[in-house]
């Protein structure tokens, strides 16, 4: 047995904050934003909003979308790297917000590369007979952990959450594989240093160290490039394919430049490339998911289609998937 792809949904919160925003905020312009990063805008979460409630209202489009109810899932896993609290999983909070009673429920962390990361879980989980259908969402509130006076990070991410139904299928249809990967050597490239035990700070939190992303972010597009790149290739030669056999190609939304450095290297021409980075910015675990199901509701991954995967994230961490919808 194998897994499928049955629903894909998505949520934006609908509060906009646009580059001429940021300019108020830090040194920058809409300019060099656009030119450096392709972003226009982003969404941003009313303050206080939990990443659980961000990702149930993605959950309940795919599980429409998939005509399944929350009692059938088997499975619920969230990729994220702004979990409503240290523990329990957020998986567990969005469990009993949508009532999913029979799920066993739990949390990935592999920052931007999460999505991936837990769709490839939740596949072998089914494979191994762990259950038949799988809740795969990816949900972040990036805004919570970005430092809004440091201009190489703050102007990048976004809130959002995006989900998928995987359910049982004969091998060799639906998700055909997956390819993940990291680098622990290489985690200080991009981290968000407070909150764990490393530097934990006093039990009441009053001199914690600030729980905001770091991040070189020339290694970062480096690493970026050459990575997803090869994923990308490896995605393709296991399963016997070329890159002319691919529809849609998503990658992970983090930056114009990486995205058509990319492409280049996987050889996939720009109108079989999804972005809609302009939008969202850099949802990491999200970004993937939110992009599946725009480009379904745009008729760009109908079914039958083959569609390419690819991540990078904090870790390092990167990874692909090769799927038929
Ligand atoms: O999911 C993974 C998340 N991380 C990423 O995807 C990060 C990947 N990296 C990137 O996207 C890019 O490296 C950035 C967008 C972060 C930076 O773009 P860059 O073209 O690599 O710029 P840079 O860091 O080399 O900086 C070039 C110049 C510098 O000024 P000087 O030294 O040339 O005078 C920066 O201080 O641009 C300046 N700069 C800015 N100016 C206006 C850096 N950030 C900004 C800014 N607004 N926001």
């Amino acid at each position: 047995m194998g897994s499928r792809i049955s629903g894909v949904g998505m949520y934006a919160p609908p509060r906009i904050m646009s580059n001429k925003d940021l300019e108020k905020l830090v040194e920058t312009s809409d300019e060099w934003i656009r030119d450096r990063t392709g972003i226009e805008e982003r969404r941003v979460v009313k303050q206080g909003t939990p990443t659980s409630d961000i990702g149930v209202e993605a959950a309940k489009r795919a599980l429409d979308d998939a005509g399944i109810s929350p009692d059938a899932v088997d499975i619920i896993i969230v990729a994220t790297l702004t979990p409503d609290m240290l523990f329990p999983s957020t998986a567990c909070f969005v469990q009993t917000k949508l009532r999913a009673r029979n799920a066993y429920a739990m949390d990935i962390s592999a920052a931007c590369s999460g999505f991936i990361y837990a769709l490839s879980v939740a596949d072998a989980l089914i494979r191994a007979g762990r259950g038949k259908t799988a809740l795969v969402i990816g949900a972040e509130i990036i805004s919570t952990i970005l430092d809004y006076t440091d201009r190489n990070t703050c102007i990048l991410f976004g809130d959002g959450a995006g989900a998928v139904v995987l359910t049982e299928c004969p091998d060799g249809e639906g998700l055909l594989s997956c390819h993940t990967y990291s680098d622990g050597d290489l985690w200080g490239y991009l981290h968000g240093p407070g909150g764990g035990t490393v530097a934990a700070g006093a039990p009441d939190g009053e001199d914690g160290p600030k729980r905001v992303i770091t991040m070189s972010g020339n290694e970062v597009f480096k690493h970026a490039v050459t990575r997803m790149g090869e994923v990308s290739l490896e995605a393709l030669a296991v399963n016997g394919f070329t890159k002319d056999d691919v529809d849609l190609f998503i990658p992970h939304q983090a930056n114009l430049r990486i995205i058509k450095s990319v492409g280049k290297r996987v050889g996939i021409p720009e109108e079989r490339v999804f972005i809609n980075l302009s939008r969202y910015g850099n949802t990491s675990a999200a970004s993937i998911p939110i992009a599946l199901a725009e480009a379904r509701e745009q008729g760009r991954c109908k079914s039958g289609a083959l569609v390419l995967m690819a991540a990078f994230g904090g870790g390092l961490t990167w990874g692909s998937a090769l799927v038929r919808m």
